[in-house]
């Protein structure tokens, strides 16, 4: 709920637990007042203004030298006011000096959540509101910024864009722009991030924010393996279950910057938004420019309820289509199993062991267009290499669907290889810097997206393959950082990376209005793209190139805190595991994938008739539990960094029933027996708990006895060993 007290002007918007405030303040400037626990009554006796040295005043403010933009909380600070700390705007005027000063000019309160032109957001129900702020400059720029804050009250969001016109004369550029910001007044605050490499994303770092800037971002064109666009603050005494932390999480998929600061007065800023480094966005008059949106959230209990926040959010308000709510389906990928090596009989062999397992669809994965046998060449010839196949692709999609199965394809549509025939033909449709060669990854090169013509090379190449054979799904990979970036399309090279994102979103968009049923899975190296910004077009992303269930233990768990399980890509695949020669049982790899939306990447002709065996009850295991993890409410239960046991639990929304998951990390002889203690249970409900795998004891107990107790977990004389429990209440 959105309301405004015209006599302080103070601007309040509630969600079911938890308040924001701001107030234009007698200057017009927008100070913030509030985030955090739902709260009623005005804030704005926070305020405590003392003459501080070198910090300056407004110039119409100046008769108060207690009045200073360097110290007060504000809504978006902009570079040029004598607020000295990181900035969420910076402008470039037309002669070259970088000032602007926001006023307050004006609010509107509309029903519904605001969208924005050619971007991912997210989207509202009836109860959905959104408040758009106008900000002007006081000095006759024409510098106009509309804020705008999205509220979805029952999960507890509230969105944050920001939409800059030019109502001026002259022109102006745009040289940073973070698209919200939180200014804390007070308190101390932990900061957590989620940092990697490929084959290791999202992993947790939880740190105290000191004096100065902790800064994290991507400047690779993507939001990348290295950083992920989400940051959490956390007052420091918060766990899982108990303590007030605040989430902003990106809606977009290229560069991004996330800051928290501590100022000299140790206030606390949070802000995130556009990576700085190569974005500069001159807007003439009369244009406009809409940042891509952030989702707040903020949760008083802990961090395992702004995870569900931001799932709920994701799951529901992002992520789009036919398959938003529907169990996906379990896949096997020819890409661990075949690499390159396959013709149209192995990929049809393979799709007969899928049928016999019990899958749902064969993917064909890279290999199967142009010349490509090996990584270097191929990428931008997507015609299928019949003489490869041995067959018409529509041929083997329909061999596969009289299997029964669906049929997916592997696609990397923004990539070109030198040895192509795109390249021959239009080299300068990829990325490079005239009379400079560019760098080269995986031995490929980036189209630029920006541009129309390029995307429509690959859009029509594209829609002809899918009209010709019958394709179910498509695995939209990605697979290296954009560098070189000019493009002779942009006066400005400052908008190319921008435009870049603008371009791709466009392509989806248009893709899956042309085939509706599509499911598309995002990729990039794995989780190199793994953002809220790809989910509103592909609603599940291969969450790592990493197989290796121990390792994907960690990458999930970081993973969780800001993405649901439904978005998770988590597959089987074979042992020695091929990312890094790892043994685990199959059953632990049958467990961790189940944590995602599920499926195999080997080929099952090598395994045995045992394990084959085993895979077919896995297949009936997921099927049993999949609506439960994918709508359930996920709690993570230990660390698995530091703990001897990785457990997570997936708690269905009435508390009837759940599925526990733990997998050993730790074996001793003469070891201390180990609990681990579940949460989101009905304390005075009894349960009734069984082992999945039906070898341990079924065991009767109480929700508050499994919470505060826990669960004993099995002694293992072996390395890696994993247990589902399902709780049922009686
Ligand atoms: C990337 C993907 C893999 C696989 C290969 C194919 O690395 O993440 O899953 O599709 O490309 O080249």
């Amino acid at each position: 709920m959105i309301s405004f007290s015209e006599e302080k002007r103070i601007f309040t918007i509630h969600t079911e637990h938890t308040t924001y405030q701001m107030m234009a303040d007698e200057h017009d400037v927008l100070l913030h007042l509030y985030y955090g626990r739902r709260s009623e009554g005005e804030m704005d006796y926070l305020i405590r203004r003392r003459d501080r040295g070198f910090s300056g005043n407004l110039y119409d403010a100046a008769a108060d030298r207690s009045y200073s933009l360097d110290v007060l909380p504000q809504e978006f600070p902009v570079s040029g006011t004598g607020d000295y700390r990181r900035c969420a705007m910076r402008i470039e005027l037309a002669n070259g000096s970088v000032s602007c000063d926001l006023r307050y000019a004006g609010y509107e309160i509309r029903r519904g959540k605001y969208s924005l032109p050619g971007l991912p957001a997210v989207y509202g129900d009836a109860s959905a509101e959104t408040l758009a702020i106008t900000l002007k400059d006081k000095w006759g720029s024409g510098v106009t910024a509309e804020l705008l804050y999205g509220v979805l009250p029952e999960i507890d969001v509230i969105t944050r864009s920001v939409i800059v016109r030019n109502e001026g004369a002259e022109p102006f550029a745009i040289t940073r722009l973070l698209s919200a910001n939180v200014d804390f007044q007070s308190g101390t605050y932990d900061v957590l991030t989620f940092y990697g490499r490929h084959g290791m994303e999202r992993r947790l770092q939880r740190e105290r924010v000191c004096h100065g800037v902790r800064a994290i971002g991507s400047g690779r064109g993507m939001s990348s393996h290295q950083y992920n666009p989400l940051m959490i603050l956390a007052s420091p005494e918060t766990t899982e279950d108990a303590g007030t932390c605040w989430a902003m999480e990106y809606v977009y998929s290229g560069g991004f910057l996330a800051e928290a600061e501590c100022g000299p007065f140790s206030q606390v800023r949070m802000h995130m938004g556009l990576m700085v480094e190569n974005f500069r966005w001159p807007l003439a008059p009369g244009e406009e420019f809409a940042a891509p949106e952030v989702i707040m959230s903020c949760s008083t209990e802990g961090l395992s309820v702004l995870s569900h926040h931001l799932h709920d959010c994701i799951r529901g308000h992002i992520c789009r289509g036919k398959w938003k709510d529907a169990v996906r389906p379990i896949l096997l990928n020819s890409w661990e199993g075949c690499y390159f090596d396959f013709d149209g009989e192995r990929i049809l062999g393979l799709a007969k062991r899928a049928k016999e397992l019990g899958f749902d669809m064969l993917v064909m994965d890279d290999g199967w267009f142009g010349k490509r046998d090996t990584d270097t060449s191929g990428l931008g010839d997507w015609y299928v290499n019949e003489k490869k196949l041995g067959m018409k692709l529509s041929e083997l999609t329909a061999g596969v669907h009289e299997l029964g199965l669906k049929f997916g394809i592997w696609f990397e549509p923004e990539a070109i290889s030198e040895d192509s025939d795109l390249y021959r033909a239009h080299p300068d449709y990829a990325f490079a810097i005239p009379g400079r060669k560019p760098i080269l990854a995986r031995d490929q090169l980036i189209l630029d997206f920006s541009r129309e013509e390029v995307r429509e090379a690959v859009y029509s190449q594209m829609t002809a393959i899918l009209d010709e054979a019958e394709i179910d799904y498509i695995k939209w990979d990605y697979n290296r950082c954009i560098s070189d970036v000019y493009s002779s399309g942009a006066a400005e090279q400052g908008t190319v990376l921008h435009r870049y994102m603008l371009g791709l979103y466009d392509f989806l968009e248009k893709l899956l209005g042309r085939y509706p049923d599509l499911l598309i899975e995002g990729c990039s190296g794995g989780g190199g793209r793994f953002d809220a910004g790809m989910l509103y077009y592909t609603p599940q992303i291969w969450c790592s190139d990493n197989t290796d269930a121990i390792d994907r233990l960690l990458i999930q768990h970081g993973t969780s805190f800001g993405y649901p399980c439904s978005a998770v890509g988590a597959h089987v695949s074979t042992c020695p595991n091929h990312q890094n020669g790892r043994m685990t049982p199959l059953s632990t790899r049958g467990v961790v994938a189940m944590a995602g939306t599920f499926g195999y990447e080997l080929d099952p002709g090598r395994m045995t008739e045992e394990e084959r065996e085993e895979v077919k009850a896995q297949v009936a295991t997921f099927r049993r539990f999949a609506p439960l993890v994918a709508e359930g409410l996920y709690y993570r239960l230990t660390d698995p960094a530091r703990d001897p046991d990785a457990a997570w639990l997936h708690v269905s929304r009435d508390g009837s029933e759940a599925l526990l998951a733990a997998v050993s990390l730790e074996i001793r002889f003469n070891p201390p027996q180990r609990y681990v203690r579940l949460k989101g249970l009905e304390s005075a409900a009894m349960y009734r708990v069984e082992d999945v795998s039906g070898v341990e004891e079924t065991l009767t107990a109480s929700g508050a006895a499994l919470m505060e107790c826990g669960l004993p977990l099995p002694v293992y004389m072996e390395e890696y060993r994993a247990v589902q429990f399902h709780l049922v209440r009686i």
